[in-house]
């Protein structure tokens, strides 16, 4: 069968999954430079990955994962640089000022980007800034920089690389919502404001049978604004155990996302979050729900894995 990277390249597409450095070799390393045209890291580019402790940096897997995609003619989205979460604990537990903190960002920032530049061509800059309801989320960054840590952040991302893409990127902003024109509105305003930012990324985390019906319609009115839409973190998790009802509708769910993509000339890039489920972080993170990837955990592809196919 042709690999889902051939078929969405058809369809001027990029074809992604989020990857385990260590993993790749075998047939998990086959399927990841065989099926895919871009990989994202899993966990390894975050902060709490490459700088643990202040000064002392780990970049062995980040630069693996680099090095794999550059062999398998790959795309690498640097994830991510700005978030709440997985950030190294001397980070959190440390009491900054305001100016200390713009510091640290900022050379993190020009750190990461810069070790990068021209390897990794899309940056999840800014990870999961809202709340549910639209306002801003309160972390390390909102609560010591104000609201525009972000225009901040994606500035002197794009001083580090003019060449990467620059993504904000969230969860639960896949339909038309409170918290998607959040972000709707918060990318116009950036645009009007001339600060840096070229993508948006809808993560698309979803429950079984819950695929937005405003999807596409969401996705476009992006579009419009003139930024790219990458769908970058997608699965589709069902209660455990799975059976053939469920991965039916599970294809169905898959389809209904790559379709959405597939329709927006601007919906450049759809990544899984993990493309087997023994490569997923649903299991540990969400009690009973598993099965969330197109492969089983013996990398059998399973009907979600066709039903992308189907739709590129
Ligand atoms: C997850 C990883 O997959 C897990 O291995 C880790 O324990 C927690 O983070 N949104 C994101 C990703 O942007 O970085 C998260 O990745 C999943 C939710």
């Amino acid at each position: 069968a042709t690999p889902l990277r051939d078929l969405a390249a058809a369809k001027g597409k990029v074809m992604g999954t989020a990857v385990t450095g260590s993993k790749l070799t075998g047939t998990y390393g086959d399927l990841a430079g065989a099926q895919f045209s871009s990989l994202t890291p899993g966990n390894a580019m975050k902060w709490g990955s490459v700088e643990p402790a202040q000064g002392t940096f780990n970049w062995a897997e980040a630069d693996q994962i680099v090095a794999f995609a550059q062999a398998h003619d790959q795309l690498v989205r640097g994830h991510t640089l700005v978030w709440h979460s997985q950030n190294p604990s001397w980070l959190t537990n440390g009491t900054w000022t305001s100016a200390q903190l713009g510091t640290l960002l900022q050379n993190h920032i020009a750190t990461e980007v810069g070790r990068y530049k021209g390897k990794v061509s899309v940056w999840d800059v800014v990870n999961e800034p809202f709340n549910e309801d639209g306002t801003y989320r309160s972390t390390l960054w909102y609560d010591g920089l104000g609201p525009d840590y972000i225009a901040s952040a994606l500035t002197w991302a794009r001083a580090a690389d003019p060449a990467a893409k620059l993504y904000i990127n969230d969860y639960n902003v896949e339909g038309v919502g409170a918290k998607s024109t959040a972000l709707y509105n918060l990318v116009k305003s950036l645009k009007e404001r001339g600060v840096p930012i070229d993508g948006v990324g809808l993560q698309a985390h979803l429950i079984l049978g819950q695929v937005p019906s405003t999807l596409q319609q969401n996705i476009q009115r992006f579009a419009d604004l003139g930024v790219d839409v990458a769908i970058t973190e997608l699965d589709v998790r069902m209660a455990l155990p799975a059976d053939s009802a469920k991965l039916a509708q599970q294809a169905a769910d898959y389809k209904a996302v790559t379709a959405a993509c597939v329709a927006v000339t601007r919906c450049v890039n759809l990544t899984v979050w993990g493309f087997t489920d023994s490569d997923s972080w649903v299991e540990s993170t969400f009690p009973g729900y598993g099965a969330a990837t197109p492969y089983d955990a013996n990398y059998a592809p399973k009907p979600a894995y066709n039903a992308i196919a189907e739709a590129l």
